[in-house]
């Protein structure tokens, strides 16, 4: 089975499908490291921004970049470093939306995503699961929540629970700028899938969230095979 979660930047999607993952026994593709991963070996190689649009096969590969399964889901390494966490980092966060609209960067990572399905129960959350990378999923999510939720949770994850009004201002926009960038490209733009099952958190909180989730899978199950997007 495979459930994809696409949704805006701070929506949840990642911290949702991991725990649905681990609740269900399903495997975990947080599509949005694979995009962080390159970015951030772009960024220690010294490559400016202006010229990723050049990059080709080649250069990405030269990228020396890889992920390994882990525990249900992956680790992500460059030049055999261990990048995982790093990969999280605000300098990471400002670039990652110009490195994810190139054509052939996506093009690139089509493939290794796609690979991640075979052979075993998947949720994946990221801009596009349910649009390019897997059109025809057993079960399409669309989170979202308001742009003042995001940022609060985005926040506190860095444990600034009380932010004052200029650090919640400058994180809300940060978010929409990536946002805008993600739904304006022109290769697989943020945008909810036909089919997919909208879920605002706004008002929700993490173990809701989770268990709205569990239930559609669980009711899905139970209506039988059948993909979507036929
Ligand atoms: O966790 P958060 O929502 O902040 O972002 P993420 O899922 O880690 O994704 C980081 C960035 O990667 C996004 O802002 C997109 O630019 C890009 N991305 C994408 O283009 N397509 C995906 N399927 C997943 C992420």
């Amino acid at each position: 089975m495979i459930v994809a979660i696409d949704g805006p930047a701070g929506s949840g999607k990642s911290s949702t499908a991991r725990a649905v993952a681990r609740r269900l026994g399903f495997h975990h593709l947080d599509s949005g490291a694979f995009y962080r991963t390159l970015t951030l070996a772009a960024l220690r190689a010294g490559i400016p921004a202006e010229s990723w649009p050049r990059l080709g096969p080649d250069d990405l590969e030269g990228l020396a970049v890889s992920a390994r399964p882990a525990d249900r889901g992956y680790r992500f390494f460059v030049a055999g470093e261990d990048v995982t966490e790093e990969i999280r980092a605000p300098e990471v966060n400002a670039h990652v939306s110009r490195m994810a609209r190139i054509r052939a960067v996506r093009q690139w990572l089509l493939a290794q995503l796609r690979r991640a399905a075979e052979g075993q129960d998947l949720v994946a959350d990221g801009r596009d699961m349910g649009t390019v990378v897997f059109p025809h999923a057993d079960l399409k999510i669309f989170l979202t929540a308001s742009p003042e939720t995001r940022a609060r949770r985005r926040l506190a994850e860095r444990d600034i629970t009380d932010p004052d009004p200029d650090t919640l201002r400058a994180e809300t926009e940060r978010l929409l700028e990536r946002d805008r960038i993600d739904s304006e490209r022109e290769v697989a733009p943020l945008r909810r899938a036909d089919n997919a099952v909208l879920i605002d958190t706004t008002g929700l909180g993490f173990a809701e969230q989770v268990d709205r989730v569990v239930q559609l899978i669980e009711a899905r199950r139970r209506s039988g095979p059948g993909r979507l997007g036929d």
